[in-house]
């Protein structure tokens, strides 16, 4: 049996900390009804203690939500952890997410608290939170950043305390795939109790390399969680994108050897309906969910497409909610793409030298005009043309 890969959803939490992404309550719970759809094994709905209207967003998602795990972040200290497991009350599944920053710049100017001091609130926070929660994840919030020795010191305690999942965030997206997988796989050779806790990445996006350091974390560390965004959504430049993330494991599987568990099908209607909610569009070459993920618009491609869809396609369209692949027609196309969109259309040439001629005119048409659409087609043929 191949191991499972845990999704973590953040789309509600890490996502909607992106500046003009934040949602109201029912949005929220429209997207956790979806990400409940898609089968995200774990939904981070909010930060319960951040305002009342994140406590009863999360309160209204762990209420609402009945196959996926619902979790709500906190910082590690007593009175955010009672607000997330108060609001988590209802919940079949629930957990609680605590953090503190653990790098030497975070503890030294953001803090302002000793590793000492930091060492013991994390210690207190997750035996606090294990009191009142059976599902207890920790993150040393720029763990990337940390020194390792500490890390290591911190990391077993809180396992020893009852953790039950280790998150090590790329919190300012500063990693490069080979050294976080082996930052990660360092962690948990060096960490005696490291096999009571299941480890998860978290990686943000500042260089571009969110998706690729998440999937080395996995390869190369042994990460068996990683925490992701629909649409890559989150602060600055973005969080591990879910869609890609999933993707890439489900169709390299060969490579990673991983189950998971996700409904691909309600990817595209999940990436819609946060774009839609949040106004933040999504680029049209965005690998899986953009507009063009699946259009061809050579004439090379459009034919081998034509003639066997692997030829230029990773990935069925169709699997992760697309109606179909899409060729565009246009100046680059060929006269089997054109041929195959006359039958779709129902038009029918009687002889070659029709079919010749009506070809000639597109390409014309072709030059003068980027996109062709179907009814350009059904213009340009309707002298020659029978109709279905
Ligand atoms: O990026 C980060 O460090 C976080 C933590 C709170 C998990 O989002
Ligand atoms: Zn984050």
């Amino acid at each position: 049996m191949a191991d499972q890969l845990i999704i973590f959803d953040t789309t509600l939490r890490d996502g909607e900390q992106s500046p003009g992404a934040s949602m109201t309550k029912d949005e929220k719970l429209r997207i956790a009804r979806q990400l409940e759809r898609l089968k995200v094994d774990v939904i981070e709905a909010g930060f319960a203690a951040s305002s009342n209207g994140d406590f009863e967003a999360v309160q209204s998602i762990a209420g609402a939500i009945k196959d996926s795990t619902v979790c709500s972040l906190s910082r590690a200290n007593d009175r955010d952890i009672s607000r997330a497991a108060e609001a988590l009350k209802g919940a079949v599944r629930s957990r609680i997410h605590t953090f503190i920053a653990t790098s030497p710049l975070h503890m030294e100017k953001k803090l302002r608290m000793s590793p000492e001091q930091v060492l013991e609130q994390a210690k207190l926070s997750v035996r606090f939170a294990r009191n009142l929660c059976g599902d207890i994840e920790f993150s040393p919030e720029d763990g990337y950043r940390s020194d390792v020795d500490f890390l290591c010191r911190v990391l077993e305690t809180v396992i020893a305390e009852g953790a039950t999942t280790i998150n090590v965030p790329d919190t300012v997206g500063y990693a490069v795939p080979e050294l976080y997988g082996n930052f990660i796989k360092t962690l948990r050779e060096r960490i005696p109790n490291s096999d009571k806790a299941i480890w998860s990445v978290h990686c943000h996006n500042d260089l571009g390399m969110a998706v690729a350091n998440s999937l080395a974390g996995v390869k190369i560390g042994g990460a068996r969680q990683v925490e992701c965004t629909i649409n890559g959504l989150g602060e600055r430049a973005g969080n591990c994108s879910l869609e890609e993330v999933v993707m890439a494991v489900k169709t390299r599987k060969d490579y990673f050897g991983l189950e998971v568990g996700i409904d691909t099908r309600h990817i595209l209607p999940a990436s819609r309906m946060v774009s839609q909610t949040t106004g933040f569009v999504v680029q049209p070459n965005k690998a899986v969910v953009g507009a063009n993920a699946f259009a061809h618009a050579s004439g090379i491609h459009q034919d081998g497409v034509l003639k066997a869809r692997d030829t230029y396609e990773i990935m069925r369209a169709e699997d992760v909610g697309w109606s179909a692949n899409k060729i565009v027609l246009g100046k680059l196309s060929g006269r089997n793409a054109f041929k195959q969109r006359l039958q779709e259309l129902g038009v029918q040439l009687d002889s070659e030298s029709e079919a010749n001629a009506a070809f000639a005119k597109f390409k014309e048409l072709a030059d003068r005009k980027s996109e062709i659409l179907d009814e350009d087609i059904l213009a340009l043929v309707s002298d020659e043309a029978v109709t279905q």
